[in-house]
């Protein structure tokens, strides 16, 4: 049993379009490893390489060069397909069917039995709160409900690599922290899963480890719980009570706020923040909130995409 998920080694595909064969960079050179039980977010902008590293992944497309294994498995293998549950970023699905008769179809194709079926359709149904659909065809739903009725069909066969891509598209607040709270609980039950998304906070929240991609090429992979730990960017401390001068007062400098008899500072570490709020409750204040401010997923991506444009524009010409 491979304690590998997902092996890429210079993974690349180049797309040859047109009658004149141009050549698009699709993904430039991917070389990557996701452990079993591991979420795995992936995030880019536009265009950079996102879907085509997945359909790679799903043998819907062939690599240019390079390998990549599923559990071991080489990618486009059946052995590989029968492991994933995959959520295109467009799914396509057969119009006239009704949600249930989809979700049968597609079960059979897995192989399923009817009382398995039965029984997996039961649990998933009521999982993407789509229960009073069942008996809908699919032309008739909206695309949140689509992209629902897309998710029950990638975790029909209880895969062990889950792989979405962009999974809230088009979703409802509810849809989304619905999306979320699926993941989460696959993610109790150690299945693998690949996110694709560009709902940051989700990525954030949901995933171990988030690979940036722009230009066809992971820029980085981070850990999220660092993300925590050493994007720290100092410790909010808001106070009522305390009129403009006693704040002045307390040696912390001028604060970042002063609003609705509030008053915000922000300082650089846990000591100092404990030097504050003791100085502060001496002088009469009551303390509101601590809040330590670390680097959110977002600002990394933002920076990371900034260091992109520049060395692009560096390049010389
Ligand atoms: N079938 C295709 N033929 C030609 N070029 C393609 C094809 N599919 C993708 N590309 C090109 O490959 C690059 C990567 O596209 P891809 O769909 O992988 O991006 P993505 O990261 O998923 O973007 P998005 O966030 O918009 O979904 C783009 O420049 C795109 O134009
Ligand atoms: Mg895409």
């Amino acid at each position: 049993m491979s304690d590998i998920a997902i092996k890429a080694v210079g993974l690349r595909k180049v797309y040859v379009t047109g009658f004149l064969r141009k050549k698009f960079v699709g993904l430039s050179k991917l070389d990557v490893e996701v452990k079993r039980g591991e979420t795995f977010g992936y995030i880019g902008p536009n265009g950079s390489g996102k879907t085509t590293t997945i359909k790679l992944l799903m043998g819907l497309n062939f690599p240019t060069a390079g390998h990549a294994e599923i559990f071991g498995h080489p990618i486009g293998s059946m052995a590989a397909r029968a492991k994933v549950g995959y959520l295109p970023e467009r799914p396509y699905f057969y119009d006239y069917l009704t949600a249930l008769e989809f979700l049968h179809f597609y079960g059979q194709l897995l192989g399923m039995d009817k009382a398995a079926r039965v029984k997996r359709i039961d649990e998933l149904l009521p999982m993407v709160h789509m229960e009073r659909a069942r008996d809908i065809q699919l032309r008739k739903f909206s695309k949140g409900m689509l992209q629902r009725v897309g998710l029950a069909q990638a975790l029909m066969g209880e895969p062990e690599l889950v792989v979405l891509d962009e999974p809230s598209s088009g979703l409802d607040p509810m849809g989304r922290r619905l999306i979320r709270d699926v993941i989460l609980e696959l993610k109790r039950k150690g299945t693998t899963i690949m996110l694709s998304s560009h709902i940051l906070a989700d990525v954030e929240e949901v995933c171990d480890r988030v690979a940036i991609i722009a230009k066809g090429e992971i820029q980085q992979i981070t850990k999220t719980s660092e993300l925590v730990g050493h994007g720290l960017h100092g410790v909010e401390a808001a106070f009522e009570n305390l009129s403009s001068e006693l704040a002045l007062g307390l040696g912390f400098g001028e604060p970042t706020a002063h609003a609705h008899g509030r008053v915000t500072f922000l300082v650089e570490n846990h000591e100092r923040v404990n030097a504050l709020v003791r100085a502060a409750l001496e002088a009469g204040g009551a303390l509101i909130r601590v809040t330590p401010q670390r680097q959110s997923l977002e600002s990394l991506f933002v920076d990371e995409m900034t260091a992109v444009d520049r060395k692009d524009r560096e390049k010389p010409t």
